[in-house]
């Protein structure tokens, strides 16, 4: 146990709520399309308010602080349609229009924009449909070819999923994973983008900011130095077949977690080598077992709630100076408690779950990192996340193509750290303090990463004539038709 207990002492709680004052900058809400890069905002998007025990003036301040999903906000056919979509490299597929008659808050979905397909003159539809199952949820999908635009950039023929029935997923998702299976079923839009000159590799920088700061960024092609504190870190990307399920991921090693106390203190774990894949699709982290067990009980007043797997913390906590750390060969990241920490609802949550199967760094971790994914060299880069001006640097090609420039913020003074202190090795019985009141209602952890692919029919072979009129039917009324189809192919495959 951490002296972080004694910050849950009466004094340190009794804060109230939070600094609400998220909107004190506001961000440069613009998109910038610049030589080889193209700069597009990432913005959270708020959890349903709920109906009920907030009064209407916290549901705007927690609706800024939640955090509980990314997005990027796109223009999908000609004229263009503008579009949210949850950013997500835990998937490769992107698509658009869920169903929301099986969202698990059908208001919520249906207060996104929807794509109107019929109105749009360069969709071309082809027969093939595929069944993507997600962490959460899953959507029925069938492929058509359309003009995607982010930023400025026009994407044109790329082949994105059109929803036919969704579960549980209320909003449509740009998938910036690699083929998760190892082989590309088709161009996914990094490969497009390459393809059609509008950025050198396929490569993109993510800064996903801070709970109380609107303004993260998403940009193809480019790193922004002044995002960032001291050098990235190059870290490779483990092959496909060393990750822990076989499926091809961001994955990379971990070597170690600890936790900043607010004096400045440190303390970490001991040395390990735990695979770990960057997922801006989870809005928390999910790690072994006896990591979970060593960071939740290091926070008294941590409450597991039974009901939801959960650890619920005093909010006062999340307003303290400290942070939980993770580290990447020399590189630490350092995480504030109010980033790790879910903001919903008025409630806490610690931001880690366990998961001894496919470890994941999500949202409670991407906060607080600048982190450029590589997929043409299998390299991430990663760094402290801060924000000290914009000076947007493009990304080549080959295999130095990520500009190794130090970030231009001022480091924080290096804190003493302890080796060994924070034990992960530990076997700890199960949570004694349980929560006991009425916890979020109608929530989700965002789509986690896509799990299973059941194979649908047809073929991405270019479109004709008959099949753009056959799919466009299809999409229209043929769900009945598909249901069936998907159910007489069941080979799919499992990861
Ligand atoms: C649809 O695809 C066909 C075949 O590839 C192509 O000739 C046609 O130009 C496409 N139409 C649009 C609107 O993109
Ligand atoms: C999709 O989700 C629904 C609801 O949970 C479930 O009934 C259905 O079997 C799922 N489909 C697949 C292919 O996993």
């Amino acid at each position: 146990m951490l002296p972080l207990s004694l910050l849950a002492a009466a004094g340190l709680l009794a804060l109230g709520p939070a600094s609400a004052s998220a909107s004190a900058v506001p961000g440069p809400n613009l998109v910038v399309r610049g030589d080889g890069f193209i700069r597009s905002p990432v913005n959270a998007i708020p959890e349903p308010a709920p109906k009920i025990r907030v009064r209407q003036n916290e549901v705007e301040i927690e609706n800024q602080r939640t955090g509980t999903r990314y997005g990027v906000d796109i223009e999908l056919g000609t004229p263009g349609q503008k579009l949210t979509l949850i950013l997500d490299t835990g998937s490769p597929d992107t698509w658009v229009n869920p169903t929301c008659q099986f969202a698990n808050v059908p208001r919520d979905c249906e207060s996104y924009p929807r794509f109107d397909y019929t109105k749009s003159r360069s969709l071309n539809a082809t027969k093939a449909v595929d069944t993507l199952v997600y962490g959460i949820g899953n959507s029925t999908i069938q492929y058509v070819y359309e003009t995607v635009k982010i930023g400025s950039a026009m994407i044109t023929n790329q082949i994105i999923g059109i929803g036919l029935e969704t579960h549980s997923i209320p909003l449509g998702i740009l998938g910036l994973s690699p083929p998760v299976r190892g082989v590309n079923e088709y161009p996914y839009i990094l490969d497009t983008m390459k393809s059609q000159g509008l950025i050198k590799s396929r490569a993109f920088s993510l800064d996903l900011r801070t709970v109380d700061s609107p303004d993260g960024a998403l940009i193809f092609g480019g790193i922004d130095t002044g995002k960032y504190i001291g050098s990235l870190e190059k870290l490779p990307m483990l092959p496909k077949e060393k990750t822990p399920r076989g499926a091809d991921r961001y994955y990379v090693t971990m070597s170690g977690v600890g936790l900043t106390l607010p004096d400045g203190t440190a303390t970490r774990s001991q040395q390990i080598s735990v695979p770990v894949f960057l997922d801006s699709g989870g809005t928390l982290s999910r790690l072994p077992t006896p990591i979970f067990q060593a960071f939740a009980s290091s926070f008294e007043g941590a409450e597991f709630d039974e009901r939801t797997g959960f650890y619920f913390l005093p909010c006062g906590v999340a307003d303290l100076a400290g942070s939980v750390d993770f580290y990447f060969g020399n590189k630490v990241i350092r995480v504030p408690f109010n980033d790790f920490v879910w903001h919903v609802q008025g409630f806490c949550v610690l931001g880690v779950l366990p998961d001894d199967e496919e470890p994941v760094l999500g949202d409670t971790f991407l906060r607080a990192a600048y982190v450029v994914f590589d997929q043409d060299n299998r390299n991430l880069h990663i760094a402290q996340a801060a924000n000290c001006g914009t000076n947007l640097v493009a990304i080549g090609s080959g295999t130095d193509a990520v500009p190794s420039q130090t970030g231009r913020c001022t480091a924080r003074p290096p804190s003493a750290t302890q080796a060994g202190g924070l034990d992960v090795t530990a076997t700890r019985g199960a949570p004694t303090a349980l929560f006991t009141g009425e916890g979020p209602t109608g929530i989700g952890v965002g789509p986690g990463p896509v799990a299973t692919r059941v194979s649908g029919s047809g073929s991405l072979a270019a479109p004709t004539e008959s099949s753009k009129n056959a799919a466009g039917k299809g999409i229209e009324v043929g769900f009945g038709m598909v249901a069936a189809v998907v159910a007489a192919n069941v080979l799919g495959w499992m990861i």
